[in-house]
């Protein structure tokens, strides 16, 4: 694996599961612990603009790089968090969404990230709900897949769907890729439901992590004014603070992989005494 840059891809079957406001909070938590952070904005329907209260069009991005209209660097947007850049979906009219489809699907996202990549420590794909050509693009160049699960009734099957495609893709095109975790998401633990859902997927899958992502109305206010949650004004705190445990569980993850797969002369030796 590439130790210089480390790329997350957020990906789950369905739709409005909290994938981008996962994205967004993450790379906000991961910069404020000092890594530089590039968010890119995957989604067609541009969910990185929308949470930041930017709208269909404000920004250039991604789009404009994939159809040669911007150099690569030119589209990268730094934020007021000195580690944080983020390259937004860019200004796609809905007709030439196909277009933008297949261009992914034929390599274009590699001539588009490849150049700004190297300059980070982590990226962040967010992308669109389900498991197509987009998803399927940021999947191939991932070392990591992170899987937000939303805990009510029959998310679980949804959840053995990605890693089933997960595996495939690291069986065909991208060996590197790992799943990071499974993560819940708007868990309401008052709701017997999701407590249910939420024990079926901790007994059949083996990979969730123990941070969860709790539902609370904050989170709706800081997509409504346009913020990571850690922006809100005061009452955010513990809601930043459960990002930031994330982010620590997630760097753990991706150390104790990459440790484990290294090559054994690479292994420190480890001493007694
Ligand atoms: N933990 C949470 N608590 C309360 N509301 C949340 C939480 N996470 C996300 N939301 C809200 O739920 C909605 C959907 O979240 P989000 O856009 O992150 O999902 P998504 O999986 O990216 O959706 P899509 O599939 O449309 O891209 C948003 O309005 C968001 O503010
Ligand atoms: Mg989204």
């Amino acid at each position: 694996m590439d130790p210089a840059v480390r790329r997350i891809c957020v990906a789950a079957q369905k739709g409005g599961v909290g994938k981008t406001t996962v994205s967004l909070n993450l790379a906000v938590a991961f910069a404020q612990r000092g890594r530089r952070t590039l968010l890119v904005d995957l989604d067609p329907q541009g969910g990185v603009g929308h949470s930041l209260g930017r709208g269909d069009t404000a920004l250039a991005g991604l789009a404009e790089v994939m159809m040669g209209r911007l150099a690569p660097h030119a589209a990268v947007i730094q934020t007021r968090l000195p580690a944080l850049a983020i390259l937004a979906r860019g200004r796609l009219d809905p007709i030439d969404a196909v277009e933008y489809e297949e261009a992914l699907r034929g390599g274009a996202l590699g001539g588009a990230l490849d150049p700004l990549e190297p300059g980070f420590d982590l990226v962040l794909y967010d992308t669109p709900a389900g498991l197509g050509a987009v998803t399927r693009a940021a999947l191939a160049r991932a070392h990591f897949a992170l899987v937000p699960f939303q805990t009510e009734a029959l998310s679980a099957r949804s959840v053995a769907q990605v890693i089933r495609v997960i595996d495939h893709v690291r069986g065909s095109e991208n060996p590197s890729l790992r799943l990071l975790g499974i993560l819940p998401t708007l868990v309401d633990k008052s709701s017997g439901d999701a407590v249910a859902a939420l024990g079926q997927v901790w007994g059949s899958e083996a990979h969730v992590l123990e941070t969860v992502i709790p539902r609370v109305a904050v989170f709706s206010e800081a997509s409504r004014r346009g913020v990571p949650v850690s922006f809100l004004p005061g009452a955010a705190a513990p809601e930043a603070r459960r990002f930031d445990l994330l982010a620590a569980e997630l760097e753990q993850g991706m150390e104790r992989i990459t440790r484990a797969e290294a090559p054994a002369d690479e292994r420190p030796q480890r001493e007694l005494l």
